[in-house]
Parts: C-alpha cells; sequence; structure tokens
C-alpha cells in the first residue's frame, strides 16, 4: 500500500467552465501527500522527508509568476493528490489575493479511517506509522490535532474537514477502488485470495461481497452526512462507479458518455459549486443502478 504513486495539483481544470484557465501541475513524489517534514536515521540509512517544504517552495515560487495575482483559483488533485488538497487548502488561499475566489477539490481523496474485512483497522495503522515516519503531525491542522485525542488521526480527512474554512468539493466513488483493494480487502485480510476475482470484475462478487461493499458505501455516506448537510459553500458527487480518480480525464470528466448523477457529468457538478450557479452535492444510488459508469479496474497507473 503506498500513496507514491499519485498526485496533482491543478489549478484548472478542462472544458467549458475552465477552458481558459492556465493549469499547473504539481509533481509528486515525496510519500505523505506534502506534509512530511523529518530525517529518518537508523544507523545505517538517512532518509530525509520533505514533503512540506517541497510545497511551500512550489508554492512560493508560483506566487511572482502569476499565481499571487489570481482572480480564481482552484486547488485540485487527486488520490494522494487529492488527500494533499485536504492538508494545504487553507495555506494555499492564505497565499491568494483576499478578493479572490479561492476554492478546493479533492479527487479520490476521501480515504476512509475505515476497518478491513478482518476487523483490523489496517489502513488506520499505516497512516499512525507514515505520521510518524515522516514527522507529519506537526503539520496537520492544529485545530484538528489540538481536539483529538488521537492527534495524527488528523491526517484522515474525515477528522480535518470540519477545520477547514475554504470552499470545498468532494468528488468520490464511493467503491473508490484504491479504498476497496488497500482499505477494504487489504491482502494482509484476505490471505486466501478469496476476493481476487471479485476485486477485478464487480459482477463477478458473491452476494456476501457485494453486501460488504454495499456496508463500506453505507460508510462512507455516513461519514460525509455532516459535511452533506452543514456545509453551505461545499459540494459533493459520490458516485457508485468502481474506480479511483475521476477528474483528471476527459472521458470521465466531461464526455457525452461520462459518469452523471442526475444526468450531470462531473464537470458541470463542479462548474455549478465553483461559480455559484447551484447547490451541487450529488449522491448516487447504490451499485449496480449506476448505467454511465466506466468502472476502470485496475485503476490507471501514473495519476
Ligand atoms: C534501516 O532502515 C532501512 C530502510 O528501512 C533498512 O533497510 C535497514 O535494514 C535498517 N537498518 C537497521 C540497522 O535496522
Ligand atoms: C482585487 O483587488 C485588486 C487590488 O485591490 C484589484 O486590482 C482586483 O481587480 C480585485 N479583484 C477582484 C476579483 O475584485
Ligand atoms: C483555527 O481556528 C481559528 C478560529 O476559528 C482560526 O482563526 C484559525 O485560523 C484556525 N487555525 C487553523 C490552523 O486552521
Ligand atoms: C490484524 O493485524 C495484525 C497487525 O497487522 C495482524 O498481526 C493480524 O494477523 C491481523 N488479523 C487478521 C485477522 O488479519
Ligand atoms: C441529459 O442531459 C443532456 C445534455 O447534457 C440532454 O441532452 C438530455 O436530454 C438529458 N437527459 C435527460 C433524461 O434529462
Amino acid at each position: 500500500m503506498n500513496f507514491s504513486s499519485f498526485l496533482l495539483i491543478v489549478l484548472l481544470i478542462g472544458v467549458p467552465d475552465f477552458y481558459n484557465w492556465n493549469r499547473v501541475k504539481l509533481r509528486y513524489c515525496d510519500g505523505a501527500s506534502f506534509t512530511g517534514d523529518a530525517i529518518f536515521d537508523n544507523g545505517t540509512t538517512t532518509l530525509h522527508f520533505k514533503g512540506q517544504k517541497i510545497w511551500e517552495a512550489i508554492i512560493h515560487d508560483l506566487l511572482p509568476k502569476g499565481l499571487g495575482k489570481a482572480r480564481k483559483a482552484l486547488l485540485s488533485g487527486c488520490s494522494a493528490g487529492g488527500l494533499a488538497t485536504f492538508h494545504h487548502c487553507d495555506n494555499f488561499a492564505r497565499h491568494l489575493p483576499t478578493n479572490a475566489s479561492v476554492k478546493c477539490l479533492s479527487d479520490a481523496g476521501f480515504f476512509l479511517d475505515g476497518r478491513d474485512v478482518s476487523f483490523n483497522h489496517t489502513i488506520r495503522y499505516f497512516v499512525k506509522s507514515l505520521v510518524t515516519l515522516q514527522g507529519i503531525e506537526k503539520n496537520l491542522n492544529r485545530n484538528c490535532t489540538s481536539t483529538l485525542f488521537f492527534p495524527d488521526l488528523c491526517f484522515f480527512p474525515q477528522y480535518m474537514l470540519r477545520y477547514i474554512s475554504t470552499p470545498y468539493f468532494i468528488l468520490n466513488s464511493a467503491y473508490d477502488v484504491f479504498q476497496f483493494h488497500h482499505i477494504l480487502v487489504p491482502p494482509s485480510a484476505d490471505t486466501h485470495g478469496l476476493w481476487n476475482k471479485c476485486k477485478v470484475d464487480p459482477a463477478a462478487c458473491t452476494p456476501l461481497q457485494i453486501a460488504i461493499l454495499q456496508g463500506y458505501r453505507l460508510e462512507m455516506l455516513a461519514t460525509l452526512r455532516p459535511f452533506g448537510i452543514y456545509s453551505g459553500r461545499g459540494g459533493l458527487f459520490i458516485n457508485s462507479c468502481f474506480a479511483h480518480c475521476q477528474s483528471e480525464s476527459q472521458d470521465t470528466w466531461f464526455q457525452d458518455d461520462s459518469p452523471r448523477i442526475n444526468n450531470k457529468t462531473i464537470a458541470e457538478a463542479v462548474g455549478d459549486w465553483y461559480f455559484s450557479r447551484k447547490i451541487s452535492k450529488e449522491i448516487d444510488c447504490p451499485y449496480p443502478c449506476d448505467t454511465t459508469c466506466h468502472n476502470l479496474i485496475p485503476y490507471p497507473r501514473g495519476q
């Protein structure tokens, strides 16, 4: 399991609402969504984790190049990049003019602090060890870490979301393939490979496996409920496709056959939210009701 393969921050996405925006991609390789700051040294190996400093350096490089005068900006990213938007959204907004419209979008970054199918907290222990290894705790949202008994949990979006003041859009599949394969059914929880077929083809899942996946969807929806109800400036698009990352490819973002909820594409839902045209909080019906899904398994690498 690792968060290292993805990321991107995109200060603007595709057509048509965003067609003439400047777009900047921040390449990612620090392994902790630009939050680490530590030196690991066990006598034989020294590792430098500098994600937080890399984030700051990139933003300071971009400010004089035009970012500092932006009138509209959208910080977005997918997977570990989506997670990075939660951790850096308010900081990003603080760098921009106070009268600029600054918003943030997470695509497939809402990693749940969920239990796996053997009832183990596999992802929680992974995150705790990551936070320790990379010295992340000091860079997490202080209003969150000062409130939680286990401050390292503030690495999970579900605990720190309420402390973010910048308007937010959460795009995620309720059956996010990365979460399915690494949080709900990590290899350690399925040593006999009973889930192997279901993991690559939802049609091959047993009724019990589908029921477990429906439970995961309900857990995600319950976790997002306060945000959905109380966030006046927030947006949601939680569809029921087997996918991981849906905003960075034209296929899933804005095409005639792109995934839709209530006949709205992701691009339309995000545009309605960004430009405050209408309330944009879309939640899909459960699998397999949605016929617009592309069901991208395995999810594309390198995003
Ligand atoms: C130090 O850490 C590295 C990287 O995890 C590992 O390969 C190596 O075996 C460790 N050395 C000791 C002495 O524990
Ligand atoms: C924001 O303020 C700057 C400087 O006061 C001004 O030039 C700019 O037009 C303003 N932008 C918007 C979107 O109001
Ligand atoms: C914490 O909350 C206070 C009051 O709401 C706010 O002024 C401050 O900016 C917040 N700090 C962080 C790190 O978000
Ligand atoms: C739960 O996780 C622990 C630690 O990772 C592991 O030792 C144990 O075997 C796991 N239990 C099951 C039932 O997978
Ligand atoms: C769905 O939206 C498209 C335009 O994006 C429109 O042509 C079509 O009529 C709509 N379908 C329904 C059932 O509303």
